[in-house]
């Protein structure tokens, strides 16, 4: 199974919402199966978004069951898949001039940020989910908040993270299935 069709198979599966296969077509229509997951860091290479939205969903799967937080697979589907759709249609080809190891320059194919909906990270996910259909309190605060203290709202001192980790356990649990799939199961290509 590739990773798109299990992606899919999922959503069709755990995920019974009016508005689902709307979603669904517009991720086919976009570049979400191919786009990669950052420019420099984990997933840095075509269908490395479609991989990381797997990986986060196995890893938040564990750690729901592991700390028996009762957490449905609907809402965990719905919060690991779709919790980086901010990343859709965001990232371009480009190309830049390095040095190989001979000291020659040589040119390399990159991925570059273009963002063309400038609204946020996890706000800018929760913003296109809901065009298709609502989320609960617990999923909306963890689609928002799932970078954790590396959001950038977090980093400028805002205090909302806190309170939305007051709110809902989801919100701790995503930044940490995030964390573990990024950092230990994906690669940076050089
Ligand atoms: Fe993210
Ligand atoms: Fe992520």
């Amino acid at each position: 199974m590739t990773n798109k069709e299990r992606f899919l198979s999922i959503c069709r599966d755990d995920i019974k919402r009016d508005g689902i296969e709307d979603l669904l077509r517009w991720l086919e229509d976009s570049d979400f199966f191919t786009a990669p997951a950052s420019t420099r860091f984990h997933g840095n290479y075509e269908g490395g978004l479609c991989e990381h939205s797997l990986n986060v969903h196995r890893e938040l799967t564990r750690l729901n069951d592991i700390y028996q937080l009762g957490y449905s697979k609907e809402t965990i589907a719905v919060t690991a898949l779709f919790h980086d759709l901010c990343k859709v249609n965001y990232y371009k080809r480009g190309t830049r001039n390095i040095k190989d190891e001979n000291g020659n320059w040589i040119v390399k194919d990159i991925y570059e940020v273009d963002e063309k909906l400038p609204l946020g990270h996890g706000e800018k996910s929760c913003l296109i989910i809901q065009k298709y259909f609502p989320l609960s309190m617990d999923e909306v605060l963890a689609i928002r908040w799932h970078m954790g203290g590396f959001d950038a709202a977090a980093k400028g001192g805002d205090y909302g993270l806190s309170k939305a980790q007051d709110m809902s356990k989801l919100v701790t649990l995503i930044s940490v299935a995030d964390l573990i799939a990024s950092n230990l199961f994906e690669e940076t290509k050089k």
